[in-house]
């Protein structure tokens, strides 16, 4: 039996509960599916904050200025521009929807700094609960709306097209303990980034990837999937997990040591602490390999105590659990997996080169981001482009041909319904692809590693692999060939064999679809672009 509604989310982080709150505003039925309990997402994790020039002393052009510098030559101007401006209504709504971010005595809302920002522009909740607060808030409000259908603990797994067009998902349903179909006239992917694919990662265990692996086995284009940002500063204690210790603490005055006890990053950079990410995370490996040792230390003892515990409670609560107080003694950090700034490529209202899929938040790659994402960009990313994708998706049904869901039987889904698994990925393949992306793949790579990488991948995708396993698998791969296509270095991606970043080649996009293998683009948006443009020979299958 194919169950029907009239709008698909997929995923409930920040961008998925906007985008299901914009349909169901507009009068239409929305069923949001979640591989675990709704709100479990990248954004219930984020500690930080979020970005947006709302302060007295900052305006929206230096919030655009320092997105595009942190960007490296590669961020779309007119996303960064929609991202800036609109976020300002976005989260001006989203407090009248009754989150709670941190405020001063007098009610001022409070703003910290974090690295290449150029003002104090971060707004946070409960100090270090940030995105947990945006989820409560976006999930009270959607408990309100009886337009929408939160469908925990149904992981997607395929994409149903019929003449070209999204038509559904295929889920693991739960309830019934088998696969099913969802059929409705549009599908917006919220599913959140790929964090998983590597051995060490701030991520949860669902940023599995799957949103970006099913849209391109469906034939969607995804873009700059090479570009995977590193946090310099994950907890590193053996058994521990590897919890974020947020950059706002740099932003407070922390600082970073090495193992002599010595800091190090001025060696590095003119702003120290407060470099871009992808050169805090490299210095803190060129500081490892220097001095021979396997951890760097994140130093907030010069802080007063009680500012530290307040400001950070649960960064403090965690390294406490762990045998480390902050107040007291530096924590062991070293860099880890936080953020895939490619994805599925979308314009700007989240559509993707799909009729009736559209993608938001951490899957989508709409060039916001560039080559390296600015902290604490994501969460208004999410809001903005989850509402715009969400808008879209109605307003296109408007203009389309009538869609009668009933009709046509999907293609796109050779298995059979019945065959039941648990929706894990297979242990062993899951095991030795983070292992092959972590060392071959990871913060410094070259052409022998990554071609290694790949080699690997080819032999793995022989075995008869379940759904789970074969996406984790085609999200590996997709970014291990764009980062092997990419023969330069530029913001979070690092060449050994090119260190320098070559403008004159390479300041364009990459750009994979199915059977086509990479092609360069000038932009991240297929509807404005006049025409594709296909600089280079480079095609890597
Ligand atoms: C952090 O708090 O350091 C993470 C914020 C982000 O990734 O934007």
């Amino acid at each position: 039996m194919n169950l029907e509604t009239d709008f698909i989310v997929v995923g409930s982080g920040v961008a998925g509960l906007r985008a299901a709150l914009e349909i169901a505003g507009a009068g239409a039925r929305v069923s949001v599916l979640t591989k675990e309990r709704t709100g479990e997402s990248n954004t219930e994790y984020a500690q930080g904050g979020v970005a947006v020039a709302l302060a007295e002393d900052d305006d929206v052009e230096l919030h655009e200025a320092d997105t595009t510098g942190a960007g490296a030559g590669l961020c779309d101007t007119e996303a960064v521009h929609v991202l800036v401006t609109e976020g300002r209504r976005y989260m001006r709504e989203l407090i009248e929807w009754g989150a709670e971010f941190d405020r001063a005595a007098t009610g001022r809302l409070l703003f910290t700094q974090e690295a290449a920002h150029s003002r104090r522009r971060i707004l946070h909740a409960h100090g270090d609960a940030t995105g947990h607060e945006i989820v409560r808030a976006l999930v009270a409000r959607v408990a309100a709306e009886s337009k929408i259908e939160l469908l925990p603990h149904a992981g997607v797994e395929e994409l149903l097209l019929a003449d070209g067009r999204c038509v559904g998902v295929r889920f693991l349903d739960p309830l019934v303990r088998a696969p099913r179909r969802l059929r409705a006239r549009a599908v917006v992917l919220a599913s959140g980034g790929a964090g998983q694919v590597y051995l060490h990662t701030t991520n949860p265990a669902g940023a599995t990837g799957d949103g970006m692996a099913m849209a391109y086995r469906a034939g969607a284009e995804v873009a700059d999937m090479e570009f995977v940002q590193f946090h310099p500063t994950a907890l590193n204690i053996e058994g521990a997990p590897r919890f974020l210790l947020s950059e706002a603490m740099r932003g407070e005055g922390g600082v970073l040591r090495n193992e002599e006890g010595r800091r190090f990053m001025s060696r590095y950079h003119e702003r120290a602490e407060l470099a871009p990410r992808d050169v805090v995370s490299r210095a803190i490996v060129a500081e490892l390999r220097r001095t021979a040792t396997r951890t760097a230390y994140l130093d907030m003892t010069a802080l007063e105590p009680r500012f530290v515990r307040e400001r950070f409670p649960k960064i403090y609560a965690t390294c406490l659990r762990y045998g480390v107080d902050i107040t007291r003694a530096p924590a062991p950090v070293s860099p880890a997996a936080h953020y895939t700034m490619g994805g599925v490529r979308t314009d700007l209202d989240g559509r993707t080169t799909i009729r009736g899929l559209y993608a938001a938040g951490e899957v989508a790659c709409t060039g916001v981001h560039g080559a390296n994402r600015l902290a604490s960009n994501s969460l208004l990313e999410g809001l903005v482009f989850g509402a715009r994708a969400g808008r879209a998706a109605v307003e296109d049904l408007a203009h389309d041909v009538k869609l009668d869901v009933q009709t046509d039987e999907p293609q796109g889904s050779n298995e059979p319904t019945d065959d039941w698994h648990s929706g894990e990925i297979a242990p062993p393949v899951r095991k030795r692809v983070r292992r092959v992306m972590w060392e071959r793949v990871g913060i410094l790579r070259a052409r022998e590693s990554l071609t290694r990488a790949l080699k690997e991948f080819e032999l793995i995708a022989h075995a008869r692999l379940r759904p789970p396993a074969r996406n984790f698998l085609t999200v590996a791969t997709l970014i291990a060939r764009a980062a092997l296509w990419r023969e330069e270095s530029r913001g979070a991606h690092f060449r050994l064999d090119f260190t320098e970043r070559d403008d004159a080649r390479w300041r364009v996009h990459s750009v994979a679809q199915k059977d086509s293998g990479i092609v360069a683009s000038a932009k991240i948006d297929f509807v404005t672009q006049s025409d594709r443009q296909e600089v280079l020979p480079h095609v890597v299958g």
